[in-house]
């Protein structure tokens, strides 16, 4: 940190000089002693200078200040929900067919030509459970062409510039992990066509891991264990990186938030983008959308309201009494499941930029391998060893004076791929994809096959957004099929 601070003033201010080597070993010494984590120079002396400059750089911009009550923690408080929960109620849910939507669809339909709105992706994860080792958003994602999940997003924006005849730009957050190969993939399909310059990366921070008795971990002798902050590390990287300053010199106030997994989001959504700006549960914070559980051990998090808030509760924080409750006239009383899309105003995000807190930290015990101080051999421990922190983004929900929750369905706008099989698994978002095709393409009167018993489709059909954005939009296509074959495979 003051390495960099002083660099960047040398240029203007002749009379700085770089500190030396021993002068910010120094500095970085007494920061470290002051937060008993002096133990990362333990191998300063083995070290070459290449190396020692490069322990010191990361050394010099750990946010010691901000981790210091992790330090202390050990493993309490271990689990994603940083604040033990109490007093949980259900939250009120807006629902499109309880409100006047055509009124509530022209406003967000004004914002978006009005170039207002940008599209803003996650995709910092690294896809494990998956097991796709390229960045997550190149899975091959549909069920005829098998695209892949950053091509159907970059149709669905393409198809909305053209709609709505306005410029939205799309950020993304890679992470250090994947931020080169992100880049990578998009220059090799020349930005699909969206033109380079409105395609944004920026990479996310990261965080140290800890030991149990909270000591940063060595990745190396010069190196600390370090790994991504979270999706609510996007927070400080828009700021960081620039992103909102671009936004606000460009007339953008609001950004449309999806994650890198879901096919089937409506990347903008003018009804939901509408809501966001006028309805009366909305503060123009930050607004979200939920579908119905479809049961109560679904992994998704569950708003709900907490000491008056709006909050969300990551799934594996929700005590299975409370996620099993029903209503007295049926019907599970958590059932609101977050599916991680989020409307937010750019000035609440910087109004949580400026917190110099930040959202809170969640905390994982995982498996790390680290440095042993003693023999200075990397060891690879065969249990969770070490405590992984994150920032969750949707915890900027309960900061907000007002947070509306919107419920949609599922069928049209969530089928996740998360795992390699079973649920949420490319199977079970490919024919959701299907499905959804299927249901546009009928109602526009077209006939397609179904099986007598289930109504399951008995063909494969994919829809490109660039085909169409919504049945409406398919309607207006004097180009389609009349009839589609049992055990076709088509895409429009
Ligand atoms: C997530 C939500 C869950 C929600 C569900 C809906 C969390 C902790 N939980 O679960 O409440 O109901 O989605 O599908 O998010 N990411 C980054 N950087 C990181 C970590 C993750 O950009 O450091 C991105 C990933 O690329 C992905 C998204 O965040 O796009 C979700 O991450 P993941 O860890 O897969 O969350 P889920 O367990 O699927």
């Amino acid at each position: 940190m003051i390495g960099r601070a002083i660099d960047s003033h040398s240029c203007t201010m002749s009379r700085y000089t770089m500190p030396s080597l021993e002068e910010r070993y120094q500095n970085s010494r007494q920061r470290l002693v002051a937060f008993g984590q002096a133990h990362l120079l333990t191998f300063w002396q083995s070290l070459d200078d290449r190396r020692r400059s490069e322990l010191l750089e990361q050394c010099e911009t750990l946010p010691l200040e901000m981790l210091r009550g992790e330090f202390g923690a050990g493993v309490v408080n271990l689990g994603h929900h940083a604040r033990a929960p109490h007093k949980i109620e259900p939250v009120t849910i807006v629902r499109a067919q309880e409100l006047d939507a055509a009124k509530y669809f022209a406003i967000g339909e004004e914002m978006i030509r009005a170039g207002r709105v940008a599209c803003f992706t996650v995709a910092g994860g690294q896809g494990t459970r998956l097991g796709w080792n390229a960045p997550k958003g190149t899975f091959p994602a549909t069920p005829v062409l098998h695209k892949s999940l950053f091509q159907v997003f970059a149709e669905s924006i393409l198809a909305a510039r053209r709609r709505w005849g306005a410029r939205i730009p799309w950020y993304l957050m890679t992470s250090s992990l994947n931020h080169e190969s992100t880049q990578e993939y998009f220059r090799k399909h020349d930005w699909f066509q969206l033109g380079e310059d409105s395609v944004r990366f920026f990479a996310q921070g990261t965080l140290p891991s800890l030991s149990v008795d909270g000591k940063i971990l060595l990745a190396e002798q010069h190196a600390i264990a370090l790994n991504p902050d979270g999706h609510g590390g996007a927070v400080r990287a828009l700021r960081a990186s620039g992103s909102l300053a671009k936004m606000r010199s460009e007339g953008v106030d609001t950004l449309s938030y999806f994650q890198v997994d879901n096919p089937l989001v409506k990347v903008v959504d003018p009804l939901f983008l509408g809501l966001h700006v006028s309805h009366p549960e909305s503060s123009g914070e930050v607004s979200s959308k939920v579908v119905a559980k479809r049961d109560p051990r679904e992994k998704v998090g569950v708003f709900c309201r907490q000491d008056d808030r709006t909050c969300v509760l990551e799934y594996s924080d929700l005590p299975t009494h409370l996620a099993e409750a029903t209503f007295p006239g049926g019907g599970f009383v958590h059932s609101a499941g977050s599916i991680a899309i989020h409307t937010f105003s750019t000035a609440f995000l910087e109004r949580l930029a400026d917190d110099p807190n930040g959202l809170p930290l969640h905390r994982a015990l995982k498996r790390v391998a680290s440095v042993d101080l003693t023999s200075g051999q990397l060891v690879d421990p065969p249990a969770p060893n070490a405590i992984k922190l994150e920032a969750f983004i949707f915890d900027a929900v309960p900061v907000a004076t007002r947070s509306m929750v919107f419920e949609t369905r599922r069928d049209e706008e969530f089928a996740p791929i998360k795992n390699a099989d079973g649920e949420d698994s490319p199977t079970t978002s490919k024919l959701a994809q299907s499905e959804r095709a299927a249901r546009w393409i009928e109602s526009c009167g077209i006939e397609v096959p179904r099986d007598e018993d289930d109504g399951a489709c008995l063909a494969t059909l994919e829809l490109s957004p660039l085909t169409a954005l919504d049945p409406i939009d398919l309607a207006r296509r004097s180009d389609l099929p009349r009839h589609i074959a049992i055990g076709a495979s088509i895409a429009f």
